[in-house]
């Protein structure tokens, strides 16, 4: 039985003031059945060290380069968020495959790059609403998670997967736990072909988590955990999550 994870991604949001009684809360929530990790823009990662030290909560990055280190101006590197004790980093996020124009193949040695220093990576893939109603989501999801398991070969069972429809991000609108279940099981399928050790890879779902609809997508036989944008900001409605992956 794979153990659920859910990480909050807080995007560009928080504020010191913010995230000093978030933080909080969420340690004193403690113990959680699940695995819980905060993937907090870079400048406030120290500050989710310190608050979640000590404890089994986990903390990550939204983002880091493919280099290893060098003349690359505005760039973190996977061996600096090692160095803040980062155990995820969320690579190929449609806001960054979006906004940030990255490849399919980008987004694949970025999480080579974390993987080589210790860094879990949190490779997401989902399809645009035009795609999904043009009938090619399953297309779509294999390409994208294609390049990441031809780059990382041997050590494809490592990374955390995410399926998150572009349509569901920050809509509101969910997948039905049907639907999400349809793609996370395609997405094992494809892994299986891959990699031996598939069955225990935790595949993630994203978009419109919410407390009231969490434990029915949790439900799922492929869905092992969540990847809340959102919700994860306000503390009682994160905990609920975690509490119904429980
Ligand atoms: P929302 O939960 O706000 O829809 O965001 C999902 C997401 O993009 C998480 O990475």
């Amino acid at each position: 039985m794979r153990r659920k994870l859910v990480v909050g991604n807080w995007k560009m949001h928080g504020s010191r003031v913010a995230n000093e009684p978030l933080l909080a809360a969420i340690a004193q929530g403690r113990p959680y059945a699940c695995d819980v990790a905060v993937c907090a823009p870079f400048l406030y990662i120290a500050e989710v060290a310190v608050a979640f030290a000590g404890g089994d909560l986990r903390w990550g990055a939204q983002d880091c380069s493919v280099h290893e280190q060098g003349a690359y101006t505005g760039e973190v590197s996977a061996a600096m968020l090692a160095e803040f004790g980062c155990r995820y980093v969320i690579v190929g996020h449609s806001e960054r495959r979006q906004y940030h124009q990255e490849s399919d193949q980008l987004v694949a040695d970025k999480a080579k790059a974390a993987l080589a220093k210790g860094v879990t990576p949190i490779v997401c893939v989902g399809e645009s609403l035009a795609q999904r109603e043009a009938g090619q989501t399953d297309d779509v999801v294999k390409r994208q998670l294609s390049a990441v398991i031809h780059t990382l070969a041997h050590c494809a069972g490592e990374m955390v997967v995410a399926y998150e429809p572009v349509w569901a991000i920050g809509t509101g609108r969910t997948a039905t736990p049907e639907q999400a279940q349809d793609v996370h099981a395609l997405l094992r399928a494809q892994l299986h072909a891959a990699t031996p050790h598939a069955a225990q890879m935790k595949i993630l779902y994203g978009g419109s988590v919410k407390a009231d609809n969490a434990a029915s997508l949790f439900a799922q036989p492929d869905i092992d955990g969540g990847l809340i944008g959102g919700a994860s900001l306000k503390a009682n409605d994160f905990i609920a999550i975690c509490r119904a992956a429980g």
